[in-house]
């Protein structure tokens, strides 16, 4: 069988690290066209060297340069372009952290280059274009979120189901009070129970903002009304997400909390093989499955984000701009945790909503909420 051409943007992060520890245990089934990272030069390098792909691209904020012998270095925003516009590639990663994965997103798409899906905010910020440019190129767009890539598996026609069920762990503040969150620190915020993760999605996990960036995701992606998308706390982690028929069978996706498992099931799509796995599943050894409401009171960013969707436009770009500069003076000790959503709220309630925006609209709101988020948090 002749090997899957991948290029992976983010390749530097926490998803981009594991798909290439996925990678290298599936060396016989794919070949790297292209590593893409920010700014850890030090780490893309010693990836290139392993990996040998035919293209690197930098950050284009960094002063180093990497050379190495037969692999081409490409900079910045017009290098991602580049990779994603090179027809030699079957499939692309898209795992770069925040608004940096949608343009390169929509060239994949424009050369008809399919993508397995790790950055949220591609959808967020604009899911109408993306999967209609998608749905017109025929490319398709492979989940790499634990929970929607679990819906992915369990859906076999999408005509035939009622509803999704997100599971969400809950968190570090799950059984913690408001009070306790108020003044919890960087350090615990970013004490996620189950998964490790980048910051940025950390933080959005315990406010559950994750959560509701993933139903949006998930609208989009299974083209499923907000009334129809529930979410579930589950805090093993074992039932990534479940769907409900019209008949009332509800079909489940079970695992152990890797991230390994869905980046290897969207990049080997449709295929699957036994590459990374560790060890077999055991029901008796999991033992207990429990289930609870989310309680919205303690976690109001879940309902800020159903309200963005509902809304749909530019609502999501709001959202997902000043949710992302709040988490990041957060992270930055400028304000306490439960600020991100006093923020993000005050954000939504003062935006005027375009309805269908253009790209370049998306961005210049992008850039407008982000500096009045700023000048708000000052
Ligand atoms: N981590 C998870 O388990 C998980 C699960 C589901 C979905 N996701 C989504 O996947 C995406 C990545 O998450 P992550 O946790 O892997 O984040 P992360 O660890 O922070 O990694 C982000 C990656 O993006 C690169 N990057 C950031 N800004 C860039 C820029 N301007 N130009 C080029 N590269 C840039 C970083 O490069 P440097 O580090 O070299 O600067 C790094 O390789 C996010 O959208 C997240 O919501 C993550």
């Amino acid at each position: 069988m002749e090997k899957k051409k991948i290029s992976i943007l983010g390749s530097t992060g926490s998803i981009g690290t594991q798909a290439l520890e996925v990678i290298e245990k599936l060396q016989d089934k794919f070949e790297i066209i292209a590593l893409a990272g920010g700014n850890n030069i030090e780490l893309l390098k010693q990836q290139a060297l392993k990996f040998k792909p035919k293209y690197i691209c930098i950050g284009k904020n960094t002063t180093e340069r990497i050379e190495i012998d037969g692999i081409t270095t490409l900079y910045g925003s017009e290098g991602l372009n580049e990779i994603c516009s090179n027809k030699e590639n079957d499939i692309i990663l898209v795992a770069v952290s925040g608004k940096i994965g949608l343009k390169p997103t929509l060239k994949a798409i424009e050369n008809k280059i399919n993508i397995a899906l790790a950055n949220k905010e591609t959808l967020v910020m604009a899911g109408d274009i993306v999967m209609a440019k998608a749905k017109e190129a025929g490319v398709k767009i492979i989940p790499v979120d634990s929970e929607h890539c679990a819906i992915h598996q369990c859906i076999k026609d999408i005509n035939q189901v009622d509803k999704l069920i997100i599971t969400a762990s809950g968190g570090p503040f799950l059984h913690k009070t408001i009070e306790d969150m108020q003044k919890a620190t960087v350090k615990e915020a970013l004490a996620h129970p189950r998964w490790n993760m980048g910051r940025k999605i950390t933080v959005d996990s315990a406010t559950l903002m994750n959560k509701g960036l993933e139903i949006i995701e998930a609208h989009h992606l299974f083209n499923m009304p907000y009334e129809k998308i529930d979410v579930v706390v589950h805090p093993q982690s074992i039932v990534h997400s479940a769907i409900e028929y019209k008949d009332g069978s509800v079909i489940a996706q079970l695992g152990l909390p890797s991230m390994h498992i869905p980046i290897q099931y969207a990049i080997s799509y449709p295929e699957r093989f036994e590459g990374i796995k560790s060890k077999s599943f055991s029901f008796s050894e999991i033992a207990r499955l429990d289930f609870e409401k989310p309680d919205f009171e303690k976690f109001p960013s879940v309902k800020l984000a159903y309200q963005a969707g509902k809304m749909g436009g530019s609502a999501t770009v709001c959202l997902n701009a000043a949710n992302e500069e709040a988490v990041f003076a957060f992270l930055n000790g400028d304000i306490n945790l439960f600020d991100i959503y006093k923020i993000t709220n005050k954000m939504m309630s003062q935006h005027k909503l375009i309805k269908n925006p253009s790209i370049d609209e998306i961005f210049e709101i992008d850039n407008e909420i982000r500096i009045k988020t700023r000048e708000i948090i000052k």
